[in-house]
């Protein structure tokens, strides 16, 4: 089970270990075959200079629906019966995963926390649609992780918070990312978990780039440019390449630094929180070079090529 791809084929920024072609994605708003054929010759023009790269990047990178399904698991496990109700995506980005949550149940609440307002405006705008009451139930926070929420006397705390994409990667001094989850823990309610997704293994340091297909001629290309084992620092970029064989490159960028996953564990517990899960993906029946999608409870883990898997953290 190895693959030497920094990232889930269907999804997030970063993951190594690849989904299936077949995993789940946005499945909310099914399309009708014309919406489809419009969308396929619309992909067929789509160039470096007409691509919209919000967009390619959510086709690339974001599985909102199996986030969800990922997270509600994680919380029964903690939590067993009980139904969690309110949702804080950190780095949230364009908020794909704050939709999905509300969309899922009527009474479920969701805020999301970023320094740009631009993904978020661009997120307001095309992912609530799948919501009923599009963004009645979501409050947005232009700030940073590492500070306290503003939040009305009533304010829900957070029964479940996230941090996809390996976002939390951003801080590159461990005091910072003290800070960071202290925040977390603080906010969350009290019986609420913490879930950030997490890779490795040794060619996540390789300096590489990995090439998928999104169809129609438009290829996501994930760039490992450069890992310094001084430093730690590491150095991201996403590009996407047109039919027309034109290529919006730095599409994203990245400078991040490479925590594993015990200095991460480590962190976490010094801050306080009580239990912390592993939960590595299996391996595709059908080919061992891919993930299958499915995150396990597993505090060993498999020695790969490049892992993906979830850090569960728990109040
Ligand atoms: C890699 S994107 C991830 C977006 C989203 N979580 C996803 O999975 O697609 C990282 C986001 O983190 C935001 N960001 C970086 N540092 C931050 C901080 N200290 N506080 C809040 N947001 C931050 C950036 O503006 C960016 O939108």
């Amino acid at each position: 089970m190895s693959t030497a791809a920094p990232k889930k084929s269907n999804k997030s920024e970063v993951k190594p270990k690849k989904r299936k072609d077949g995993s789940p994605k946005r499945t909310s708003k099914p399309k009708s075959s014309e919406d489809r054929k419009e969308g396929k010759k619309r992909d067929r023009r789509m160039n470096a200079k007409n691509a919209d790269r919000y967009e390619l990047y959510q086709r690339a990178v974001n599985s909102p629906e199996a986030d969800v399904l990922f997270i509600e698991k994680a919380y029964e496990h903690y939590r067993g019966e009980k139904f969690p109700l309110h949702f804080r995506e950190d780095f949230c980005g364009t908020s794909s995963m704050c939709a999905q949550w509300l969309a899922t149940d009527r009474e479920r609440t969701a805020e999301g926390i970023d320094l740009d307002p631009e993904p978020i405006e661009w997120g307001k705008k095309h992912n609530f649609g799948i919501v009923s009451d599009g963004t009645e139930r979501m409050q947005w926070h232009i700030s940073d992780v590492r500070g306290p929420v503003e939040r009305g006397p009533n304010g829900k705390r957070p029964d479940i918070t996230a941090a996809q994409n390996f976002s939390y990667w951003c801080f590159k001094e461990r005091k910072d990312l003290l800070a960071y989850y202290r925040a977390v823990l603080e906010d969350l309610a009290d019986d609420g978990i913490f879930v950030m997704d997490i890779y490795g293994g040794p060619e996540a340091t390789v300096e590489q780039e990995e090439v998928r297909s999104l169809g129609s001629g438009i290829e996501y290309v994930w760039d490992q440019r450069e890992y310094q084992p001084g430093t730690g620092t590491y150095f991201t970029a996403i590009h996407f390449r047109f039919r027309d064989g034109s290529e919006m490159t730095n599409a994203f960028e990245y400078e991040w630094r490479y925590w594993t996953l015990n200095e991460i564990r480590d962190v976490l517990y010094e801050v306080g929180f009580q239990d912390v899960t592993t939960w590595f993906e299996g391996t595709d029946p059908d080919d061992e070079e891919e993930g299958d999608g499915n995150f396990e409870l597993d505090p060993i883990g498999e020695n790969c090529e490049a892992w993906l898997g979830y850090i569960v953290a728990a109040k």
